[in-house]
Parts: C-alpha cells; structure tokens; sequence
C-alpha cells in the first residue's frame, strides 16, 4: 500500500470524483477525512471505507465558509495530530450562453470552485508550514486540487464562468507551488474531462436544452470529442490523485496533470 500511515482530507467526498478519491486513498492504506457541504453522504461514503476495511472519518464542511474549515482542519488534528495530503475537490458547475449569464452564476462557481480552494488551501498550508518535515520524503504536505479540462480550454460552450473559476485553480495552482515549494509542501492540480457524475448529468439536461438536441446526442458529442472513445471514470481522476499523494511524484509539484482521454491536449 502506497498511502500507509498518511492523513489525509478530500473536500466534496460525499459523490462522484471526490467520493472516487477518498476511497481510493483509503484503499491505499489512508486515513481519510471525507467532507462535504453534504454531511450525510460523507458519513455514507466514510461507512462505506470502514466496511472495506479502511480508516475514515466524516466532517460536515462547506468549502466557502472559514470556520468550518477550521473546525474540520482541528478534528483532523486533534485525531491524526497533522495532514500529509489535502485534496481540494469540491466544485459547482451551472450552464448559460455567456450572454445571459447572471451574476448569481458567476458568484456561485467563483465561490466554490475558486475562493473555496483559496480558503481550504490557505489553512492547510498554515498548518502543513506548522508540521515537522516527513523523514522519508523531506516533505511536510501536499495539496491536490481538482480543477478541470475547462481549466485549461477556454472555448467550453456554456461555461464561461465555470472556465473562469477553472483557469482560476490552476493559477492558483501554480502560485501556490511556487511559494510554498520552500516550506515543502508540493501543490498539483488534475484536470479531468467529461467524467461521469451527477455534476455531468445536470450538465448533459441543461447542455440538451441550450442546444436543442436529446440528452443522448450531448453525450455522443461528448465521447466524440475524447480521442480515446468513452466517457473517463471517477476512478480515472481517482488514480492520479493517488500516485500524486504517493512517494512517486515527490519531485513534482506546479503542475496540472490532464486526464480527459485526449480531449484537450497540452
Ligand atoms: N464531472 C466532470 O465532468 C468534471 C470534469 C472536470 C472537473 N470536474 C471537477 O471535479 C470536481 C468534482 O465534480 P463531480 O463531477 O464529482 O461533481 P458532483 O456534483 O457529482 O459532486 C460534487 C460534490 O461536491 C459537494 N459540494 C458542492 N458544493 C460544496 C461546497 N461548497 N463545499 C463542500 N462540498 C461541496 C457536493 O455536495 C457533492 O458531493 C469538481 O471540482 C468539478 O468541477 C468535474
């Protein structure tokens, strides 16, 4: 097992990618705190670990707001006593041509997606600044945030803001990296594509309704535009994470590694 003995927290754990993520760190030997705005589902998905044999622990937190942060980042602390690995998954997406986009989208997905990992990523680092350096590695934490393909494309249909917050986290991926680098806390960013999740499924009714065509004919387009021909997995996005966190990748830090099948190359 790769992870044995870390600690470490996804945010937005209790669906989807970030749910895909906890598990898979917890397979990988982890101790994992699985949090969400959604507090029922992360105790559903740290069940779900225990039962499988790992260890996990479930936090109510909702990334935009500090205190919750906080309360969770302490629970960590006064259970494990530090955070090797913190994953910055949380996100929201809404769809509209940029003409008619509200500034209550905008609001919503700079929200989350952007100044949640901004607040989430400030305390940790705090923190991870705070710790002794890892023996092994000479390191003191790593930060993983998920952004997105759009992170990295802008010509998204629909999705100007949602870009927006994207472009957003991989910038921040990278100042972060740069900073913090001196402290060794290593800060990367994963860039899935069209994953299959309830964010996906909202996407395909609304995308279905802007264009006129079925749900199904969006999720044709969808798999046209992805060289390798499928839809990518949570999972798909869930392995990176984990040889992110692993000792594999302890020379890698500032990067933002895509993991869409081909469906936005560079
Ligand atoms: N699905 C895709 O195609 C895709 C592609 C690229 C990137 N992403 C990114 O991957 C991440 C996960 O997306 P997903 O597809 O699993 O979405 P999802 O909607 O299926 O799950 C998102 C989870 O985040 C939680 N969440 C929402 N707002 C929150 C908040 N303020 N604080 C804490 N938790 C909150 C939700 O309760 C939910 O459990 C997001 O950052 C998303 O932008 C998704």
């Amino acid at each position: 097992m790769r992870l044995e003995g870390k600690v470490a927290a996804v945010t937005g754990a209790a669906a989807g990618i970030g749910r895909a993520i906890a598990l898979a760190l917890a397979a990988e030997g982890a101790w994992v705190a699985v949090t969400d705005v959604n507090q029922a589902g992360a105790e559903q998905v740290a069940a779900e670990i225990q039962a499988a044999g790992g260890s996990a622990f479930a936090s109510r937190l909702d990334v935009t707001n500090p205190q919750e942060i906080e309360a969770a980042l302490q629970s960590i602390l006064e259970q494990k006593g530090r955070i090797d690995v913190w994953c910055n998954n949380a996100g929201v997406s809404t769809m509209n041509r940029f003409v008619n986009l509200t500034e209550r989208d905008w609001d919503f997905n700079m929200e989350v997606n952007a100044k949640g990992t901004f607040l989430c990523s400030q305390a940790v680092a705090r923190q991870m600044m705070r710790q002794e350096v890892d023996r092994q590695s000479g390191l003191r934490g790593k930060i993983i945030n998920i952004a997105s393909m759009a992170g990295k494309r802008g010509n998204a249909p629909f999705l100007a803001h949602y870009v927006a917050s994207k472009f957003a986290v991989v910038g921040l991926t990278q100042a972060m990296a740069g900073e913090l680098a001196a402290h060794g806390i290593l800060v990367n960013a994963v860039c899935p594509g069209y994953v299959q999740t309830s964010m996906q499924e909202r996407e395909l009714q609304w995308e279905a309704t802007l264009r006129g065509i079925s749900v199904e004919e969006v999720r044709q387009l969808y798999i046209a535009d992805t060289p390798l021909q499928r839809l990518e997995t949570p999972e798909d996005v869930a392995k990176v994470v984990v040889f992110l966190a692993s000792s594999e990748a302890d020379f890698i830090t500032g990067e933002a590694i895509n993991v869409n099948g081909g469906a936005w190359m560079d």
